[in-house]
């Protein structure tokens, strides 16, 4: 089968943490490179949690630390989401130390990506400060880079702030020049992650899942991104699920762009859906998705776990 060459730029995290999962034992991706930023937690603690994750499913995937902090925003975590260490509720083994490159992950995905005969997509699950700075450092990157497919952005509600999504809110300037970067965007941001739902049955199900499914329980428990009896929110396997099973979405082409200065709304994804600037579009916005097949997919994809 023809795998498609993938980075992932992620801050895990408890959501993280199962997308990563998937994407390591799908068969249609090639897992080339993780990248960390901070983001749900400090660098060192997601670094330490991405080496962590590769230990536990046998993987040898390199890891790059990235930024330590936003452009310019006040760094906020949301450790109130995964608990302290980013992956609160199982125990993992020690860090993989021997993944972790020595080059910054800025540099590691200029690397990958250069040296790639096939065009390179980026899978980011977390503040797009690291894409923005490759952009800024290297610009040549962008003629190899199929697309970026994003977790991050709303067309409607926040969870950051009102209107500001988490990973878009945390480091807006950086988003705002991937938005503008002319790279092809694919936005699976609040509108689907607030339906991509794990239910107290899945849960159930997934429990007996060999040993990714015991962590996998045992992380839902602590987890507060939504709740263990009415859903809990899987906002990051939207991006590998688009990947995977893009037919689980509704997509709308259309112009995007970050508000960096209301008073309100700094940080807040504006989606164009009706046209009203008369920008060309720059992303497929993901602004529905089948839940229940969601639910489906998930659980087929976590099974083929070890
Ligand atoms: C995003 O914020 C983080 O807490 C999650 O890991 C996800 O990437 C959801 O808004
Ligand atoms: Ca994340």
């Amino acid at each position: 089968m023809n795998q498609r060459p993938v980075i992932i730029d992620t801050d895990p995290g408890i959501d993280d943490a199962l997308a990563i999962a998937i994407a390591l034992f799908a068969e249609e991706l090639d897992v080339r490179l993780i990248t960390t930023v901070a983001g749900n937690v400090s660098l060192e603690n997601v670094t330490g949690n991405a080496l962590r994750l590769l230990r536990f499913f046998e993987k040898e995937v390199p890891v790059a630390k990235g930024a330590a902090q936003p452009l310019i925003a006040e760094f906020v975590d949301a450790s109130n989401v995964h608990g302290k260490t980013g992956m609160e509720g199982y125990d993992f083994p020690e860090p993989d130390m021997s993944l972790l490159l020595e080059e910054h992950a800025v540099n590691a995905m200029r690397r990958v990506i250069m040296e790639s005969p096939e065009p390179i997509t980026l899978v980011t699950i977390a503040a797009l400060t690291n894409i923005a700075l490759l952009f800024a450092m290297y610009p040549e990157v962008k003629r190899n880079i199929r697309e970026i497919v994003m977790m991050g952005g709303s067309a409607s509600r926040g969870n950051k702030g009102v209107m500001s999504e988490f990973n878009v809110g945390t480091d807006p300037e950086a988003a705002q020049v991937v938005f503008q970067s002319g790279v092809p965007i694919v936005m699976a941001g609040l509108d689907v992650g607030l339906k991509a739902l794990v239910l107290p049955e899945d849960s159930e199900e997934i429990k007996n899942m060999g040993k990714t499914g015991d962590m996998a329980w045992h992380l839902f428990r602590r987890y507060r991104g939504g709740s263990f009896q009415t859903g809990l929110k899987m906002y990051d396997s939207c991006a590998i699920a688009y990947l995977l099973c893009p037919e689980l979405f509704t997509v709308e082409e259309t112009y995007v762009e970050v508000e960096l200065r209301g008073s309100l709304t700094a940080g807040c994804t504006v989606v164009d859906l009706k046209n009203y600037l008369h920008k060309t579009p720059n992303a497929k916005v993901c602004t529905d998705i089948d839940g229940e097949k969601f639910r489906v997919w998930f659980r087929q994809a976590l099974a083929k776990c070890i």
